[in-house]
Formats: C-alpha cells, structure tokens, sequence
C-alpha cells in the first residue's frame, strides 16, 4: 500500500510519516506548510506542497504515487481561533474533507484514517471517558472534528471504505527535538514559555474537585500517538478490513495541571513556584481516556511516562530557546 499523509509535514504529521516510513510502509505527504515545517521530513520522503482541499492535485497525487490509503490529519487545530472564525473551520475542518473524501474515493482509495481529538466530548462528568461517552462538543473546533468523524463514515459506507478514527487526548512531546510542537497553544509549551520569560507558570484554578485541586488531563506522547497510527494502518491494509472504527487514543492516566508543572521544575531544573488564577470557563475538571478499545482493536497502548514526554518536549523547546533555563 502507499499511504498519503496531509498534513504531514505538521508537528503530529511529521511523527506519523517517520514512524511509518521506519516500519517500511511507503509514503507520500500532502501540505500546503500553513504551519507544516518541510525540514521535519527526511528527503526519502515525498512532500507535493500544496492543500488537500485542491481536488485536482488530490487525483493527481493519488494516481502518481499509486495511493490506497490515507491518512488525513490537516486541519485547523486552535479552539480560540475556532470560536472567532467558525466559517473557516467548517470550511476546512468539514468542508475540506468532503472535498478530499471525494476525490480520494473517486482515485480509488478504499483505507481512510481520521485526526479526530478528545473535543469532540465537551466536558464530560465521568472518570475514565469511552467511546460511547456523549459526545457534546463546547467550541466550533469540537464541533468540526464530531461532524468530520460522521462525515468519515458516511463517506466509507457509501463507498466501501474502511475508516478508523482516532480521537487524540493532551498530545505532547516529541521523538526528537527537532521534530517539536513550535505552537505555544498547550499547557506544557505555555508554562516552558513562561519560565523562559522568566515569568512563574500559571495554574488556573485550585479548587476543582480533584486530589490536589487542580485539573486533570490525559497526556499523550506524540510517539505513541504515531504508532497508534502504524496500527491503524496495518488494521486497514488486511485483506478483508471493513467498516469504521472510533478510538480513543491516551493512556488512561490522568495527570494534575500541579503534578506536570512539579515534573516540569525537575525536568527544567527550573523551580519557580506556579501563579495560582482563578478557573478558565469551560475547564472540565477531569477528562482521561479509556483507550481500552484502541488496546483490543489495535493492539496498541502507550508505553512512555509523562516525564519521558516533558523531557522530549523541554529537549525540542530548549532546541529553538537557547535563552531556556540551564538545568
Ligand atoms: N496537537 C494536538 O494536541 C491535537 C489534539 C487532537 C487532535 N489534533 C489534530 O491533529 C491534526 C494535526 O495537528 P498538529 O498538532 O500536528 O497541527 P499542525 O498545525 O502542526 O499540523 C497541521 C498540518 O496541516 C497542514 N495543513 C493545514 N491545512 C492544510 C491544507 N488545507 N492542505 C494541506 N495541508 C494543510 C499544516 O501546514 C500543518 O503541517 C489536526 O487535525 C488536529 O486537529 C491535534
């Protein structure tokens, strides 16, 4: 099979096409490089620059690389942006993927992996969230990302195309430095900020009903996530792969806000004690994954800890900061 990857040129992207290359898939990127960094892919793998909402080149890439399979993660990611500008993620969160959809089906794609993320639940009251927590969605992003997955599977009903998608919990750290998150949009890039600035971390809220006051959140190392999407992979190149799937993709751990930045000040060596703010509206207290279903479909759960993930992301932060605190 030869897989296109949109967005692969991204910070998540960049990790798929690695990790899939390095485990002998073929592949070829897609990306327009809005935020894409071309310099995150080895030469070995093709990049065609341009967008996946362009249905010609789509046709055109699909029949000279021979692509069956794709994976697509383009897409807007910034829940403030989406609450101010909703016609651009509907227009290229949803809108686009209609137009990719359709030309890939028409080049004969019949393999479809799906960027879906952890927005799609809202703020849901429960301990462990599964796939078949309600899902309400709080901003347009959530929003765009839910109507995606039912646009995905639609898509693979009416033209035989087995889909997966894979719903993405705290995404961070990196396989590399040079392969790091350059956004500062994240609770962990945000507090490195901070401390380069000189400036303490800043936690908002310390009164939520959790063990020491403060949110709990599902961190997920970018390189298991891409080899969620390894196992994706292989599960939709069997022979008689069929229907969809919705997974959950984290580690079942929950972390406080607290706990990471005390796993920060050790990494950073940098202790500067956090700014106590108050609560941010729509803060969920709680929301940590089951990825029980993704364990028995795919035979994939996370293996690295959250200090390895903040080492690799503070590693890759310091890489582009040389003014970061020396340990
Ligand atoms: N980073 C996270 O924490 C997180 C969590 C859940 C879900 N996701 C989803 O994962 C996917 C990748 O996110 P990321 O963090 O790597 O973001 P990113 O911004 O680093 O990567 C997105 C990539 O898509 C490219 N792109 C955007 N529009 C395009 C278009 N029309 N045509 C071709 N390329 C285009 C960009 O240039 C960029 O390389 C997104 O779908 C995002 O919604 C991310």
């Amino acid at each position: 099979m030869t897989w296109l990857i949109t967005g692969g040129a991204g910070y998540i992207g960049a990790h798929v096409a690695r990790a899939m290359t390095d485990a002998g898939e073929r592949v070829v990127v897609l990306d327009n490089v809005t935020s894409g960094v071309p310099d995150r892919l080895p030469e070995a793998i093709s990049l065609v620059e341009g967008s996946a909402l362009d249905a010609d080149l789509v046709r055109r890439v699909c029949a000279d690389h021979e692509v069956t399979g794709v994976v697509h993660l383009a897409a807007h990611k910034q829940v403030g942006e989406s609450v101010e500008k909703p016609e651009l993620y509907y227009r290229e969160n949803v809108g686009g993927l209609a137009t990719l959809l359709e030309a890939v089906a028409a080049a004969g794609v019949r393999r479809f992996v799906f960027s879906s993320s952890a927005a799609v639940y809202g703020n849901p009251d429960t301990d462990l969230i599964t796939e078949s927590t309600p899902c309400a969605p709080v901003n347009p992003y959530g929003e765009t990302k839910l109507a995606g997955e039912w646009l995905v599977r639609a898509a693979g009903r009416a033209h035989g195309m087995a889909t997966v998608c894979l719903r993405y919990f705290n995404v961070a750290g990196a396989a590399r430095p040079e392969l790091a998150d350059i956004g500062v949009f994240n609770v962990i890039p945000m507090v490195f900020d901070r401390l380069t600035r000189g400036e303490s971390p800043r936690i908002f809220g310390d009164d939520y009903p959790t063990p020491d006051g403060t949110c709990i959140r599902d961190y997920i190392h970018v390189a298991d996530l891409a080899e969620a999407h390894l196992a994706a992979a292989r599960r939709l190149a069997r022979p008689d792969a069929h229907g969809d799937l919705t997974l959950n993709i984290g580690t079942g751990q929950g972390v406080s806000v607290r706990e990471l930045i005390d796993v920060i000040a050790e990494v950073s060596g940098d202790r500067t004690p956090a700014l106590v703010e108050p609560r941010r509206p729509g803060d969920a207290p709680r929301a940590v994954a089951s990825s029980a279903l993704a364990e028995k479909e795919l035979g994939w759960a996370a293996t690295r800890g959250v200090r390895e993930m903040v080492a690799s992301a503070w590693a890759g932060w310091c890489l582009r900061h040389p003014g970061a605190p020396a340990k």
